[in-house]
């Protein structure tokens, strides 16, 4: 469904380059409340890997991206590190983390591929495991440099997360412009008090 935005050399050194200014840092200060040190945590579409470094200060983290071009890149500019080929929908992996973080990467799913990707996230997660993702505040959908962006509202998001996660947070913030963007904080359901799969 999306193009070969970011599997290219061409639009990954593009990403790269507007990126370089940005990070998750406040993101991860929060997370930091709910998630102890040294936890293992499984990073979706790391990117340029700016928040691998981050993260890889305070936990034990793996990186992932589905486009084998970041993937390249992570591993030579982080020997040592451990990243995985991952798509966020299907995520097929064995292990299990105690925390899941993403920034800016699940608006580029589809509903339904949404849905699926929180439900893998629920099976590879340890019990009170923790996740962490950000979005991109609105409504609707586009196509933008031929990627799909599914834009999300709060209460679009507590649909899609509330029957596998407890909120713990849910605020907006900027990223560009004053509450553009949307995080996300939860912590995984005791499957006795999933009512209805
Ligand atoms: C907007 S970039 C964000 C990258 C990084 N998290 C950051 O904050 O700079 C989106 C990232 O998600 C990855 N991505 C997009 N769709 C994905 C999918 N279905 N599965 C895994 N990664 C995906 C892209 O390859 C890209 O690295």
């Amino acid at each position: 469904m999306n193009s070969g935005y970011y599997k290219t050399k061409e639009s990954v050194d593009e990403y790269t380059r507007l990126a370089k200014d940005v990070s998750g840092e406040k993101l991860i200060k929060k997370l930091k409340k709910y998630l102890q040190f040294d936890s293992i945590l499984l990073e979706i579409g790391s990117g340029p890997g700016t928040d691998w470094n981050i993260l890889n200060g305070d936990y034990e983290v793996i990186g992932s991206d589905h486009s084998q071009e970041f993937l390249n890149r992570l591993i030579s500019n982080n020997p040592g590190g451990r990243f995985l080929e991952l798509d966020a929908t299907t995520l097929k992996v064995e292990e299990k983390f105690d925390g899941i973080f993403s920034n800016k990467v699940l608006h580029h799913l589809k509903d339904k591929e949404l849905n699926d990707s929180i439900l893998r996230q629920f099976d590879i997660l340890n019990t009170n495991g923790i996740i962490c993702h950000s979005f991109w505040a609105g409504e609707g959908s586009e196509i933008f440099k031929g990627l799909y962006v599914n834009y999300h509202t709060d209460t679009t998001l507590r649909k899609h997360f509330e029957k596998y996660f407890n909120i713990i947070m849910l605020e907006r913030y900027c990223e560009f412009e004053e509450n553009d963007s949307i995080l996300l904080i939860g912590k995984k359901i005791q499957l006795h008090n999933i009512k209805k799969l």
